[in-house]
């Protein structure tokens, strides 16, 4: 027993001082092994989960909260998730963990799959994700604003750049003359 702890602080010891001495690579340009790529996503998952799963969803599929979702999205979201018939931007294109792209997702069908995944993306977009480019958007908007857009994120799975590009035409104006609710 004695020894085991002796091996173990020494181990600790050790990767403390290849940490302390520079050897890890924080460029966002080195990707994270498999392994730990894996670990990562796993607590991640894990803890949006366990968080998401007491929210009560209201109904998200109201024609004004689509619109107004598509509202804020564009002006927030667009830079990094990216939009359908758009070029990546340069900003999406340097980050690691990459944002994901919504529109290239399949539409979810099945009740239950929807109603978590509403949970999860409220949740994300809310509180953010540590370590990551994405923002806690709940730092300056309502829960309200962000149910729209939770119910536009899941519009977006699927959207075609026509839609998308109709959608500007209706909207876009909306949010930089400041008629978007927080
Ligand atoms: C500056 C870049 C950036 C902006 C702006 C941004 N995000 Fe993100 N977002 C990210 C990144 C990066 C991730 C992935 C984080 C990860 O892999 O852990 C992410 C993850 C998410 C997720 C989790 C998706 C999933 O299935 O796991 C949701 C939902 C989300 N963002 C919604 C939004 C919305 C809505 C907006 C605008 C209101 C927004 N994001 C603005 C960078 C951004």
């Amino acid at each position: 027993m004695k020894s085991f702890i002796i091996v173990s602080l020494v181990a600790v010891v050790l990767v403390l001082v290849v940490l302390g001495s520079g050897a890890y690579n924080m460029a966002a340009t080195e990707k994270h092994w498999a392994v730990t790529e894996k670990l990562i996503t796993w607590i991640r998952e894990n803890s949006i989960k366990v968080r998401a799963e007491e929210l009560e969803v209201p109904a998200l599929d109201e024609e004004s909260m689509l619109g107004r979702g598509f509202v804020h999205y564009e002006a927030m979201c667009v830079e990094c998730h990216l939009a359908p018939g758009k070029q990546p931007t340069e900003l999406a294109q340097g980050l690691y963990p990459k944002a994901p792209v919504f529109h290239e997702r399949e539409p979810v069908t099945d009740a239950e799959d929807k109603l978590f995944l509403s949970k999860k993306y409220f949740w994300v977009i809310k509180h953010g994700i540590k370590m990551t480019a994405m923002p806690a958007w709940g730092v300056t908007h309502g829960d309200e604003s962000i149910w729209r857009i939770t119910a536009f994120i899941h519009e977006l799975h699927g959207m075609t750049p026509e839609r998308y590009a109709e959608l500007v035409d209706m909207h876009s104006s909306q949010h930089q003359y400041g008629i978007h609710d927080h």
